[in-house]
């Protein structure tokens, strides 16, 4: 990641990749909290960072001030330079009424019906995923674990064959982890717009049950969906269901293995498992958004002007203490939740099911197989943030 000068001021001069935020932000927004609830900075270009439930979520559902068009919170590539991508990435980069109906047709594919039939291969997945280490008594629980669940997941749902997992979690790596380098941007862009477009164009003539298939032959108000919008959207089916998930899954087993407390009782209580998925996505959410500005607009005193970014901070929204007790708790029984990990307003995951599922499953697998493990070095423990933040180095020793 490209570093820039320490900051010295967090209230004007904030730095979403400084070393220490990435770490650790939550210090940070309790103070920004206190002192300047909106932070901005000129970084990178001017950018607006609300800090509280209240703003974060009104932010959000005010779409005709803050426009999805450029919903990256680290700019890389700019948005004309795009050309083949006509509809940018739908639903996630656009407005209605391109919103809409994109959103409406994969939402089906992520049903609370359909992501139960994709259980049992998860299942399968997280226990072969363990049993690989469980003689070594060790593991990374990040690298080796949950950055290999996500893409395999997803890559059924989009028809994609299991010895690619590497390369395209390479891809949506280069993508979102290393957005400030535009050679890897570009890298990881071209290689699953292309690898996608090449099944796309198989599935014209070869029936299949998986989402590609669907779109191809599909209609929206008697009209065929146009193949950049299908390619548009099977690539953000790609890129928002893996970094998300495995930083996620991550960030849980984080927890648990610095806090033996919550690790015993998820393991002897069980039954705590879908308050506890709840209280760690809140907690740890690991997603943080921008939108583009549209007109100069003062928001609760602050001059926000046409073409500026706003990063929706949804994270630090879930740990402001006027909405939830003891905020920098992890309470993992906690029973009043509204937490905005998976955003707010009309963008709101489509893919809330299946990344629900995802680390419930892959907590009960690991811990019915490793009850007891604790970080193997505490230093040497790596994170990534700026729009997705989460653990990629995590070596844990079983028991
Ligand atoms: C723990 C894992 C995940 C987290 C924390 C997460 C978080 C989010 C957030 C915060 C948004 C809102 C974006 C915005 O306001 O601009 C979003 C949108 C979206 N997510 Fe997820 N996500 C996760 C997993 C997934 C998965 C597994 C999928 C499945 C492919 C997925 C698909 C989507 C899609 C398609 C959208 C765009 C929705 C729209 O624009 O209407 N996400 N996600």
């Amino acid at each position: 990641m490209a570093r820039t000068e320490p900051v010295s001021d967090w209230t004007s001069d904030f730095d979403v990749l400084d070393e220490s935020y990435v770490r650790d932000p939550f210090p940070r927004w309790d103070e920004l909290r206190r002192v300047c609830p909106i932070a901005r900075t000129d970084r990178r270009g001017r950018a607006w960072l609300p800090t509280t439930y209240a703003d974060v979520t009104a932010l959000a559902k005010d779409v005709e001030h803050f426009s999805s068009s450029n919903t990256s919170v680290i700019d890389s590539v700019e948005e004309d330079e795009n050309p083949i991508l006509t509809y940018g990435l739908p639903p996630i980069t656009s407005d209605p009424p391109l919103h809409t109906w994109t959103r409406r047709l994969l939402l089906p594919w992520f049903s609370h019906a359909r992501v139960a039939t994709y259980e049992p291969m998860t299942r399968a997945l997280c226990g072969s995923l363990i049993d690989a280490h469980l003689e070594a008594g060790r593991a990374d629980a990040a690298a080796e674990y949950a950055q290999q669940i996500p893409v395999r997941v997803i890559g059924a749902i989009l028809g994609i064959p299991e010895e690619l997992a590497d390369t395209f979690t390479g891809w949506v790596r280069d993508v979102l982890e290393f957005a400030d380098d535009p050679q890897r941007v570009e890298r990881g862009m071209l290689g699953i717009g292309y690898y996608l477009w090449d099944r796309i164009n198989e599935r014209r003539t070869v029936d299949g049950d998986d989402l590609l298939t669907y779109l191809l032959h599909t209609d929206v108000e008697g009209e065929p969906v146009d193949d950049m919008a299908i390619l548009g959207m099977a690539i953000l089916t790609m890129i928002a269901g893996i970094d998300t998930t495995w930083s996620a899954i991550g960030s849980s087993l984080w927890h648990l293995a610095t806090h033996d407390n919550d690790r015993q009782r998820l393991v002897t209580e069980p039954e705590l498992m879908d308050t506890a998925v709840e209280e760690l996505l809140r907690a740890y959410a690991p997603v943080t958004m921008a939108r583009a500005v549209t007109a100069d607009i003062e928001f609760n005193g602050c001059p926000m002007k046409k073409g500026d970014k706003l990063l929706l901070n949804f994270p630090a929204a879930n740990r402001d203490p006027s909405v939830f007790d003891h905020a920098d708790e992890v309470r993992i029984d906690r029973q009043e939740n509204r937490h905005v990990a998976f955003g707010s307003g009309i963008h709101r995951c489509a893919g809330s099911n299946l990344a629900r599922m995802e680390l419930r499953v892959a907590l009960e697998e690991w811990l019915q197989r490793v009850p007891v493990f604790h970080l193997a070095d505490s230093a040497d423990v790596l994170w990534a943030g700026g729009q997705v933040r989460g653990p990629r180095k995590l070596d844990v020793v079983f028991a």
